[in-house]
């Protein structure tokens, strides 16, 4: 009870605000968007690919659909961002905040079987996206604004077979945190390092989460993830490792940083998960 009008208080300041979130179209970025259309009235201009699923999250919205003002990019390429402020601008719209959480996770493979180009484009949607849209957006930005980057657990200890994903991440990590640095006390910057968060982001592996005993105790329900990051970007934390499988690898990376990365790796290799299939059986 206590607990729920402490986070009332702190929910409430994000009512009416307007933001610009990636990602809306699916997993943690649409439910980020909802919670926040429909608890806190903000207005979301919302950025996402798929036409069938923008229409899928319009008709979950019902009438509060007319908060959200959808938007259909690649936010890896740069001028897509240029265009959108440009828009933003001769429009006179000005926004408090930018939720930075559209990414991809690439196929599980070793460095040697993955190509140049996949490890491009993980750079470029999962961090040089956010770089995009920072730099576009900064002059519509208001006094005080809220920035959100979803980085991930995986810029806290890498996994064998993950490394374009990781390294896309931690240089997420390392950016949000010069900035959080230089806007220090003329903002809120918030990184958010989730676990494992059972979404569509699982597509371009062979098989699905659930398959896995070990990813399937290890993750949480999205629903469940978006909530705790809700809780996170309301509260204004500066930094949030969500999940156990999040925690525990902070705790061992900060303890043996130099093994932690294999003794991660040895114990995904033991459980023998399909998901890992072409890295531990390469
Ligand atoms: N789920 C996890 O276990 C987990 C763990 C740690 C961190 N994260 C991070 O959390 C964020 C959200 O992931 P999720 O699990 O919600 O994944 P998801 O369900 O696959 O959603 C990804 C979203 O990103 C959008 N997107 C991807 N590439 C894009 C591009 N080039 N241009 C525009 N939009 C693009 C997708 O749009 P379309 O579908 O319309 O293409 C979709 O809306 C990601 O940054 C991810 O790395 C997830």
């Amino acid at each position: 009870m206590c607990y729920n009008m402490f986070m009332t208080r702190y929910a409430r300041r994000l009512d009416g605000k307007t933001f610009v979130i990636t990602g809306v179209t699916s997993g943690i970025g649409r439910g980020l968007a909802q919670k926040l259309i429909l608890d806190n009235g903000c207005r979301v201009i919302g950025v996402g690919r798929s036409v069938e699923k923008m229409a899928s999250l319009i008709s979950a919205l019902g009438e509060n659909a007319r908060l959200l003002d959808g938007r259909l990019f690649d936010v890896s390429q740069r001028e897509n961002w240029l265009s959108l402020a440009s828009s933003l601008s001769s429009s006179g719209v000005r926004i408090d905040g930018i939720v930075n959480g559209a990414g991809i996770l690439p196929h599980f493979a070793n460095t040697g079987k993955t190509t140049p180009e996949n490890v491009e484009k993980a750079l470029k949607t999962n961090f040089l996206a956010t770089v995009y849209a920072v730099d576009a957006l900064r002059q519509a930005l208001c006094e005080s604004p809220v920035i959100v980057n979803i980085s991930s657990a995986a810029a806290l200890a890498t996994i064998a077979g993950t490394g374009a994903y990781s390294a896309s991440k931690s240089a997420l990590k390392s950016y949000t945190e010069a900035l959080r640095a230089e806007m220090r006390g003329k903002g809120q910057v918030s990184l958010i390092m989730p676990g494992f968060a059972r979404t569509e982001i699982f597509r371009e592996q062979n098989t699905t989460i659930e398959s896995s005993r070990l990813f399937m105790m290890m993750s949480m329900p999205a629903d469940k993830m978006v909530a705790k990051i809700y809780r996170a970007v309301a509260r204004g934390r500066r930094r949030a490792v969500i999940g156990k499988d999040a925690k525990a690898m902070d705790f061992l990376y900060r303890l043996l940083p130099s093994f932690a990365p294999e003794i991660i790796s040895s114990v995904i290799r033991r459980a023998k998960t399909p998901l890992f299939s072409d890295v531990f059986n390469d």
